[in-house]
């Protein structure tokens, strides 16, 4: 069995990852975080894991991560990284939720995040944790840095195309929408019942976190500049993401092998489903499932290709996501616990 710890237990990608390994066959929870909860049964604040979860919060310098296989950090950027350098020490792995090591230069970090990096010699040692992308690099690492939930759905949504070189990699635009569970459970006036109900923004539109991880990484997938315009906003429902990503055809290509390219890209990749071509993916579809959709148009059969992409932002947008990588960085079949059909209606 695989020992685990959660740093953040009580957040919503917290109990997420909870969710998730109380049923997964080879892990046993080991150690689970809270700074306010010390000593609180985690089922007594979370029903939904009564009889399944039987260990209470320990606060984070009570509890003995050094015994676990790998730790996940489902924590506010900063914190992985003043622990991953001892926990990697002890031979523990680390699997990190937020953004410490997903950037890879130290100083575009710490302008995003406004914080000093205090372990930048990671950095380069860290694997970017898109399973669908880098699976090779997964499976040998000690440290992952889990994609962000945006980044996710543009990367999988764009990559076939930029790869192939069918669109112009400068003029790419992604409008994307999340729920609320997207901004964490901490208390925070734009996430109160009166304030995001009923009401549909976009925000952070002169420039958002999510930006650089997602430009840097496209870059990676052409030798054309990359320019991305992101524009993120926020919709009354609780999970769920919905990007719409659009791209300016270069080259004289028929829908069918627009369509094909995403299949074959994906064939191998059982929480990417290429639905048919024209069709519309719905968040509910994904609901508390690992499962990424997307589909492919193009208006008038001009030359702009649109790609629609859904997931549950806590879900391949965050915890399944992390499993998925855990599971390959122990040698278990991907989709080990992460099987789950999504809930609907
Ligand atoms: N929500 C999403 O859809 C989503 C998607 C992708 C990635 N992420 C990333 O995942 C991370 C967690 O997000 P979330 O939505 O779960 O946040 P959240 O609901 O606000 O939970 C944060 C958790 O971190 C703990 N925590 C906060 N500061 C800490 C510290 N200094 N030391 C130890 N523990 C601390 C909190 O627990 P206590 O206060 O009880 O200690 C809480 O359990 C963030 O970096 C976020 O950007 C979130």
């Amino acid at each position: 069995m695989i020992k685990v710890g959660i740093v953040g237990g009580t957040g919503y990608t917290g109990v997420e990852l909870l969710r998730l390994l109380a049923v997964h066959p080879d892990v046993q929870l080991t150690a689970i975080t809270s700074r306010k909860e010390d000593g609180l049964p985690v089922a007594d604040m979370f029903p939904s894991l009564r009889g399944r979860v039987d260990i209470a919060f320990s606060s984070p310098d009570k509890a003995d991560l050094s015994k676990c296989d790998v730790v996940f950090f489902a924590t506010p950027h900063g914190v992985a990284m003043a622990q991953a350098p001892a926990l990697l020490a002890a031979g523990v792995k680390v699997i990190d939720l937020a953004a410490d090591f997903r950037i890879k230069d130290k100083a575009v970090f710490e302008k995003w995040y406004k914080i000093d990096h205090t372990c930048p010699e990671l950095l380069e040692e860290a694997a970017y944790g898109l399973a669908e992308l880098n699976r090779d690099a997964i499976k040998g690492a000690r440290l992952v840095a889990n994609p962000g939930c945006y980044p996710t759905t543009m990367q999988l949504g764009y990559y076939p195309l930029l790869k192939a070189g069918l669109i112009d990699a400068g003029s790419l635009i992604a409008d994307c929408k999340s729920g609320v569970s997207g901004a964490g459970r901490k208390a925070e006036i734009g996430t109160l019942f009166s304030e995001s109900s009923d009401n549909f923004k976009a925000y952070g539109v002169a420039g958002h976190r999510h930006t650089p991880e997602t430009s840097a990484q496209l870059q990676k997938f052409t030798a054309d500049k990359v320019g991305l315009v992101f524009t993120p906003h926020l919709v009354p429902m609780i999970r769920g993401m919905h990007s719409t990503l659009y791209g300016r055809l270069t080259k004289d290509v028929s829908n069918e092998a627009l369509q094909a390219l995403f299949e074959v890209q994906y064939k191998d990749s059982p929480f990417v489903d290429v639905m048919p071509f024209g069709s519309h993916p719905e968040t509910r579809s994904t609901r508390g499932s690992n499962m990424l959709r997307l589909a492919l148009h193009r208006p008038d059969n001009g030359n702009t290709v649109i790609v629609l992409v859904v997931q549950d932002n806590l879900v391949k947008g965050a915890s399944g996501q992390a499993v998925q990588c855990m599971n390959l960085m122990f040698g278990l079949e991907e989709t080990t616990g992460l099987t789950q059909i999504a809930l609907l209606p």
